[in-house]
């Protein structure tokens, strides 16, 4: 699929069929994309545990957390458990040495002893400061990006959930004291329309986005933005007209018993 429409149409779903098992293949799909995605030092510290409710055993099921809309825990057949191994880090020379054998980084007849005097030596000194939440993070989300794309490529839906203990879940998943459980992203096949109710909101582009320096509105050209309409990546709004009505409707279906959002 376009990248442009793929990026325009992905949205979260928040509503899955609980009956309908997704195929491993496709989780599948979206591990090999999250694991290609960039990561400083290319240490890799992105993790995940897949949960299939049909198959893994109840203690791992308990486990999962009942963030904000718990009820899509509930209704997903699969929920994705990534994590970060803050761990990785200590393997960075190793890293570093995979990227100049393949030729990635550096050029020219000093670059391994380079690599040996002066990188390997200054990550080895900086990778506990990079243990801490902050770039793992940022990596990890590309990944996880990455992985939606691919659920979405594949007809399925995903939401990220955080949770407010992410400490607990990883203890009850039996997780090292080294791991940092990021987010829970349910996956299914999506119960509601794929249009989701319409693209969602989003603050403006020139509050978001600076040009050569702090307070300068990056400047946003229309001429861009009718491409990007045309192309299906920008959308109207939500809500559409009819979502009140798809959202009765999908209440109705999937017997949710709760009030408003949880
Ligand atoms: C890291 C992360 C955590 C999120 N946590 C929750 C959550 O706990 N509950 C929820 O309903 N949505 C959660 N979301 C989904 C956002 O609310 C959603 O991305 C946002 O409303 C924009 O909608 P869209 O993804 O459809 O464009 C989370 C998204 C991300 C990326």
């Amino acid at each position: 699929m376009e990248l442009r429409k793929a990026i325009g149409n992905r949205r979260s779903i928040r509503f899955l069929l609980p009956h309908r098992p997704v195929e491993r293949e496709k989780i599948q799909r979206m591990l090999e994309a999250a694991r290609l995605a960039s990561h400083w030092g290319n240490v890799n510290s992105l993790r995940a545990i897949v949960i299939e409710r049909d198959q893994a055993p109840k203690d791992v099921l308990e486990a999962l957390p009942s963030p904000v809309g718990g009820y899509q825990i509930q209704l997903a057949p699969v929920v994705i458990v990534w994590y970060v191994e803050t761990a990785a880090a200590d393997h960075v020379g190793e890293r570093l040495r995979e990227l100049v054998k393949a030729g990635a980084i550096g050029y020219g007849d000093n670059k391994v002893k380079q690599l040996e005097e002066t990188l390997v030596p200054l990550f080895a000194q900086i990778a506990p400061a990079l243990k801490v939440p902050g770039l793992n993070e940022v990596d990890c989300g590309q990944g996880i990006a990455q992985a939606t794309l691919m659920a979405f490529e594949q007809g399925l839906g995903t939401c990220c959930l955080g949770s407010g203990n992410p400490d607990a879940v990883r203890v009850k998943l039996g997780l090292p004291d080294s791991c940092r459980v990021l987010v829970s992203q349910t996956v299914g096949y999506p119960a509601e329309n794929s249009e989701a109710g319409g693209q969602r909101p989003r603050l403006p582009f020139e509050e978001l986005f600076h040009l050569n320096g702090y307070g300068k509105p990056f400047p946003r050209s229309g001429a861009v933005v009718e491409e990007l309409r045309r192309d299906g990546m920008i959308q109207d709004s939500a809500p559409l007209p009819w979502r009140e009505a798809e959202l009765l409707y999908l209440r109705k279906a999937l017997e949710l018993k709760g009030e408003g959002l949880i």
